[in-house]
């Protein structure tokens, strides 16, 4: 089996997820994993794949299960073990206040960023606890913290984070004796598409909040990610501590 550290990294055709790949396949001692939800039209991830043998991208849907365990078949297959997981697929496209929230605009982001991260973890267990390193990271957003409120009327997204960031804590809390170490990470405010979609009804630069590129935050996560050995955490790329 694999001497590396194996990472697998969910919606890793675009944004903030590719970058993470693209950096963490230059360096020869990892082996990673990409997923996309249609492969056959990730052209970034087959670029990446034919320049770097430690790449290889595969297929899963968060919201599909089924996807999600042909991936695990195929990663115990090769590596046997995946020492870190980034959960890091997500939608958010849809700012309105409560008094205008859709249950359809909820129940979307839920299944996606709640959910879907759920069915990932749930899904790759069984390699992550087989792993020495033992590293199982979601990403968040500030957007989610019910302690630190941001007034941006992000409702379905902020909403199913903060759910996430609940089941975190409950995973962090029932998986602290088999040793997983569980992080829950603020990637910034990225120059993606998602961010782009947000910006255009909030308009970002008018509250005074710039963004950062895909790449920045992607130094700073896997920074964290590669010094991380305390569990139950919620930080930011940059390592700094926020309230749940
Ligand atoms: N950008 C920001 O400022 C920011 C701030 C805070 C947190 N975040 C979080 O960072 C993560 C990445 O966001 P991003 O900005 O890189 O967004 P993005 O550019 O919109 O990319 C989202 C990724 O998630 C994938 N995805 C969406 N639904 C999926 C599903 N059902 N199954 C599998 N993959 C799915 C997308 O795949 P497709 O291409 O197939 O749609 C894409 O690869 C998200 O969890 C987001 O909430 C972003």
């Amino acid at each position: 089996m694999s001497q590396q550290t194996v990472y697998l990294v969910t919606g890793a055709n675009r944004g903030i997820g590719l970058q993470i790949v693209t950096q963490l396949a230059a360096n020869p001692s990892n082996t990673v994993y990409g997923t996309a939800r249609n492969l056959a039209g990730a052209a970034d991830l087959k670029a990446l794949a034919s320049k770097h043998s430690n790449f290889k991208p595969l297929e899963a849907d968060v919201v599909k299960p089924e996807t999600l365990k042909k991936a695990a078949a195929v990663v115990a297959n090769e590596s046997g073990h995946i020492d870190v997981l980034l959960a890091n697929a997500g939608v958010g496209d849809s700012v309105s206040q409560v008094k205008d929230l859709s249950k359809d605009a909820l129940s979307y982001h839920w299944e996606v960023n709640t959910w879907g991260s759920v069915s990932t973890y749930q899904a790759f267990r069984t390699l992550l606890l087989t792993s020495k390193q033992k590293k199982l990271v979601f990403v968040s957003t500030l957007l989610g913290s019910v302690n630190d409120y941001l007034p941006i009327p992000t409702t379905a997204y902020g909403a199913s984070k903060a759910s996430l960031n609940y089941l975190v804590r409950a995973i962090a809390s029932e998986s602290k004796e088999e040793g997983l170490i569980v992080l829950s990470i603020h990637p910034g405010l990225v120059a993606t598409d998602m961010s782009a979609a947000i910006d255009e009804k909030v308009n970002f630069a008018k509250l005074g909040i710039s963004t950062i590129t895909p790449k920045e935050s992607a130094e700073g996560i896997i920074a964290q990610v590669e010094k991380l050995t305390e569990t139950d955490q919620f930080l930011d790329y940059t390592g700094a501590v926020h309230q749940w």
